[in-house]
């Protein structure tokens, strides 16, 4: 098997929604690096190293004027619509202030101590505030407000106070400069309203007008919420709500809110995005999109203040810019990748956009006169290109972002994530039990690392378990802050499967394979489907914000081994994992086909192996027969010894403490032998008692009708039932062996080792957490689910109980017909999604407790 991984990526390539970008034009300027772009309907502005601004004609495509007057490169620039005015800041330490419509500068901008401010990367003007605000170098935000009454008139030289606010107090702040700041003509044009004469009004920024140190890093880049976005349905936001935030990233990996209803930017919250700095932001309602360093784009929640989703563009390559058409996100990177993501975060359209080059900017623009939307890219290979983009076709790519009834496309939406992501993760031959497939589990945790971290985990890692164990995965998906403290559910699964011998499957084991209703595929149903429907079902919360818990995701990937290296493990983390309210568990199926079950006990199990050898060769059974002991006739006797001649097992102890049925458990066996036709004995005889089980036997040499093994080993296991004690159950059935061996005074040797304990458990019925369970299964499927126990044994749940001090929850998704461990497991479609469901209405249950 291959053991290279899934690609990472959740976001699925969906190519038919609406053509990709179509290059419309390209502008080429040998020898410079666009920085920065602006446009308006009838200029293109590309901020150069060199200083100047070069402008377009956003029609012909021809070259109008070059703006100077900065004296480094040109970081950013923000086109303030209403005024007409273009802001542009500068590796010089100002900020200039340009008539876009007689391409003349108006204002240069002085930051406060001036050049203490450093480069100024990043810029957000506010129309209803009038105030631009610009990030710096030194860390500080600045900003200054262009208020009614208190404005210049553009062409004005002569200073006039700025704002009533300073108009007493610093009269000083601004002076009239015959700039050098002018408009450099093209050498075919000729403009008359532009010289080397134009005067332009300095404002200093006062002292009140900064707020210092605002993050650990250089403020990188800026937006304004709510913002106006090309395309009408914005019209929307852009007066819903009074008030108005500032949003900044920054170096330090971070992204700020700032309130900014008063003059001052009060810091409202901070998202650690720990991604790389923090290089391009762009917001839309409720939503803030957050380019990263290091290739991912976060997309984080505005009003709940949580992480609603990760999207890798491509590992470790900086996600340059962004930029909106209605719900559509474009990336721009330094891959010179162009990527556009639907409001479902799947990627809709992919182009090399700048081949070999960094795209370090872009902006959409809207022409009245055509009537096309146009996205306008800039790169360090001296292009600019204008691609002709559509709007997303349908509306409801308004309710991924908003507080509406969520549509019916849009469950369609997380659920078909749901199927793509366990397409991937089945794909991934985690087969913890096999040393050829190490590498393979090893991919299987990063892949699912980074698929919880796109699903919205605020922190996704891997948890060492030792050196020849797998990791874990361990991931928190962060409810919304209510203020009151938030109740902590811990979801244990495991990623590690069973072997899948292909020889046995009707399909190919690891490739996913919907048929008739049924997903099948090895771990479809234990446990790599129900961990999928746990983690959409947070996702699809985080979406709607109303994730009111935090969901601790522990996932192992030794279980099917034993859970080796996992206690200690998570007893080396535990502060990492923190307090935990309840553990909820999804590893096992309902008891038929049809009925919904909650499952709230599990038995224990002792396995061990014993070996019968001697120190000879294996031999002819011709030439060496009878005049040896045969270590296969010996370990015969030593298993017929187990068992009498009734069924009952004969090591010592093995019936005592069991716990006797309650009435209690009388009657819901009732209902259950009722609606599933099996007997009470069978039921309580597989969940109530301790059984034996041989499952092979192994012998050296060539297995043919000739030979005499020197070596056979056989393998058996013990289950165990409350109130049993796991450890005298182990040492009596050891003992036994040994006994019962020495008594056939043979001259062979025998071993007996243990390989895997596991306690039994016991879930509470009479729990409000159990109550929330039965009844979200109850409302999602229409009926009481049966409470059944189950005679299978998973050890990391008694011991999670006893570890983090709280109880244990086991919600069983799939059907008994799923074949765990067989060939053709299998999930069925229904069972996913319902399953999915309930859990997402056990934890909003929860979380409103
Ligand atoms: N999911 C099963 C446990 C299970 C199976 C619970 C059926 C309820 C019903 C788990 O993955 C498993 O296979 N556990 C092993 C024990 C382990 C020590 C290898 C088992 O029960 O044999
Ligand atoms: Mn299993």
């Amino acid at each position: 098997m291959d053991s290279t991984a899934a690609p990472a990526s959740l976001s699925r390539h969906l190519s038919s929604v609406a053509p990709p970008p179509r290059l419309f034009h390209s502008i080429y300027q040998p020898n410079s690096s666009i920085l920065c772009l602006a446009a308006t309907e009838s200029y293109i502005f590309g901020g150069r190293q060199s200083g100047d601004i070069l402008v377009w004609d956003h029609h012909l495509y021809s070259k109008k004027a070059a703006l100077k007057g900065h004296e480094g490169s040109v970081l950013a620039m923000e086109y303030a619509v209403a005024k007409k005015w273009l802001f542009s800041s500068s590796a010089d330490s100002t900020v200039r202030v340009w008539d876009t419509v007689d391409l003349v500068p108006l204002y240069v901008l002085d930051p406060y101590l001036q050049t203490d401010a450093g480069d100024i990367y990043s810029l957000a003007w506010s129309q209803s505030r009038e105030t631009v605000y610009f990030g710096c170098q030194n860390t500080s935000i600045q900003w200054i407000q262009f208020g009614e009454g208190s404005a210049m008139a553009p062409h004005s030289s002569q200073p006039r106070p700025v704002h009533k606010f300073f108009a007493g107090s610093h009269p000083q702040y601004q002076h009239t400069m015959s700039a050098d700041s002018a408009s450099e003509l093209a050498p075919t044009q000729s403009l008359d309203a532009t010289s080397s004469q134009v005067q332009c009004t300095v404002l200093s920024i006062p002292a009140t007008n900064i707020v210092s140190s605002v993050h650990h890093g250089y403020v990188y880049c800026m937006a304004i919420s709510p913002s106006p976005h090309q395309g009408s349905d914005d019209i929307l936001y852009t007066d819903a709500r009074s008030c108005i935030y500032l949003v900044t990233g920054s170096g330090d990996e971070s992204v700020k809110l700032w309130n900014c209803s008063s003059p001052a930017p009060v810091l409202q919250y901070t998202f650690e995005c720990n991604q790389g700095a923090v290089l391009s932001i762009v917001v839309r309602g409720e939503t803030i999109y957050a380019g990263c360093q290091d290739g991912y784009i976060k997309i984080l929640d505005l009003e709940t203040r949580t992480l609603i989703r990760t999207i890798i563009v491509h590992e470790n390559v900086a996600v340059f810019s962004l930029s909106m058409l209605h719900s559509d996100l474009y990336s721009v990177s330094a891959k010179g990748q162009i990527q556009r993501w639907s409001a479902s975060f799947d990627c809709t359209a992919e182009s090399d956009g700048h081949t070999n080059s960094i795209i370090l900017s872009s902006v959409i623009t809207y022409s009245d006169e055509s009537g096309q939307f146009q996205l306008v890219t800039g790169a360090n290979d001296g292009y600019i290109k204008v691609w002709n983009i559509e709007p997303p076709k349908s509306r409801d790519h308004l309710d991924g972002c908003f507080h509406r009834p969520v549509a019916q496309r849009e469950v369609e939406s997380i659920n078909d994530t749901m199927l793509y992501a366990l397409s991937k993760f089945i794909s991934i031959p985690s087969v913890s039990d096999s040393s050829q497939h190490r590498e393979d589990c090893r991919q299987g945790a990063i892949w699912l690392k980074k698929c919880l971290n796109q699903l919205g985990a605020s922190q996704s890692i891997l948890v060492s378990t030792g050196e020849t164990t797998n990791p874990l995965v361990l991931a928190t998906f962060q409810g919304a802050r209510h203020g009151v403290s938030k109740k902590r559910v811990l979801f244990y699964g495991h990623y590690d499967v069973m072997a899948a011998p292909a020889r046995d499957w009707q399909t190919d084991p690891f490739n996913l394979t919907g048929m008739n209703g049924y997903l099948y595929g090895r771990g479809a149903t234990d446990d790599k489907g129900p961990i999928m429907a746990v983690a959409c079902a947070a996702a699809e919360l985080l979406r709607k914000r109303s994730l009111s818990v935090d969901l601790i995701m522990l996932i192992e990937g030794e279980e099917e081994s034993g859970s080796a290296g996992f206690r200690e493990a998570v007893r080396k983390n535990k502060s990492l994992i923190g307090e935990i309210d309840a553990i909820l568990v999804s590893n096992s199926t309902w008891i038929d086909e049809t009925t919904p079950c909650i499952t709230y006990g599990l038995r224990g199990v002792v396995q061990c192996s014993i070996e019968i050898f001697n120190d000879q060769p294996d031999l002819h059974s011709g030439i060496e027969g009878g005049a040896t002991a045969e270590p296969m006739i010996d370990m015969v006797k030593v298993l017929a010894k187990i068992t009498d001649e009734n069924g009952r097992v004969a090591i010592p102890q093995f019936y005592e403490r069991v716990r006797p049925l309650t009435e209690e458990e009388s009657a819901l066996y009732e209902r259950i032998t009722s609606i599933t036709k099996r007997s009470t004995e069978s039921l309580s005889s597989k969940w109530c008692e301790p059984s034996f089980t041989v499952h092979n036997i192994q012998v050296s040499g060539p297995r043919n009708p000739t030979v005499i093994p020197s070596w056979v080993k056989s393998q058996v296991s013990v289950r165990i039932v409350p109130d049993q004690n796991l450890d005298t159950i182990a040492e009596n059935l050891c003992k036994f062996l040994s006994v019962t061996f020495s008594e056939l005074r043979s001259p062979n040797s025998i071993e007996v080792k243990v390989n895997h304990k596991a306690d039994w458990w016991l879930g509470r019925l009479d729990d409000e957490w159990f109550e929330a369970l039965e009844a979200s299964v109850r409302k999602e499927w229409g009926v009481t689910p049966l409470r059944i126990k189950e005679g299978g044994s998973i050890p990391s749940v008694p011991y999670l109980e006893k570890e983090f001090g709280c109880r244990a929850l086991h919600l069983p998704l799939g059907q008994s017909s799923d074949q765990a461990h067989l060939p053709n497991e299998r999930i069925s479609l229904l069972n996913l999604r319902k399953g999915k469901a309930v859990i997402e209405r056990f934890l909003t249950a929860v979380g409103n407790k």
